[in-house]
């Protein structure tokens, strides 16, 4: 059965960015951009979709979350023996969209990727209620088959009763964090009559002082 969306459309109305009265770093918008997703209360503002791309040349897409904005960039948790962990592994590069619907805005973030330090990882781990961090052991490795859900909850009440609930958890070596250092942004605005605003932000790598410098444009949209 097919479906027809062609005649569903929205009139974008809710804000404008103009280029001259932005910030010169983007940080600074992407903060303001988040607090504003955070008081209009979007549904799990943290929620991006992460693109990779491993050595087959073929994209893969999914959601993860964003755990923190560093002086660099942002960074999400995973397994690093999932498949994204070995599209990285192949192509240190990856894109993320934010999309709030409530605002009519999309953030997108392109850069390099790479593993944070093991000890910020595990600080982050221990910090995670009990019961997902037995989830993490059990899920391992990430992205493999597994014949079916009870093979799952078995390995989870094994380790429920290896790692009681008040126990100590150990954080395992195939999870952690990844930083994707922002070398360009992308905030999009939607606009009546599709006259939607694009601002993009990118790393002028030709400033001599070591400070990161950015460069904005307007896109078409
Ligand atoms: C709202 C939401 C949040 C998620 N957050 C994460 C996350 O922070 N880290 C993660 O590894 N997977 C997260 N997932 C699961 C991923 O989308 C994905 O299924 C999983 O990481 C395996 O992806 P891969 O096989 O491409 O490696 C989340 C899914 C949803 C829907």
């Amino acid at each position: 059965m097919s479906m027809d969306f062609t005649d569903q459309r929205l009139s974008y109305e809710k804000g404008q960015l103009d280029q001259e009265s932005i910030p010169a770093s983007p940080f600074e918008l992407l903060n303001v951009w988040m607090n504003e997703a955070i008081e209009a209360q979007v549904q799990e503002p943290y929620a991006m979709s992460l693109a990779t791309c491993g050595a087959d040349n073929k994209p893969s897409v999914r959601i993860v979350l964003l755990r923190e904005i560093t002086e660099k960039g942002i960074v999400f948790y995973t397994n690093y023996e999932s498949a994204k962990g070995q599209d990285i592994a192949e192509n240190p590069n990856a894109e993320v969209l934010f999309f709030w619907h409530e605002l009519e805005r999309q953030i997108r973030i392109s850069g390099g990727v790479a593993k944070i330090a093991a000890d910020k990882s595990s600080a982050y781990f221990q910090k995670r209620p009990h019961d997902s961090q037995v989830g993490a052991w059990v899920s391992q490795p990430q992205s493999g088959m597994v014949a079916n859900r009870e093979v799952m909850e078995a390995k989870f009440d094994a380790l429920q009763n290896q790692y009681p609930e008040n126990s100590q958890v150990p954080t395992p070596e195939f999870w952690g964090g990844y930083e994707i250092t922002i070398n360009e942004i992308e905030f999009w605005q939607g606009r009546a009559n599709r006259m939607h605003d694009r601002i993009v932000y990118t790393q002028d790598k030709s400033s001599s002082n070591g400070a990161v410098n950015w460069t904005t444009k307007r896109l078409l949209p």
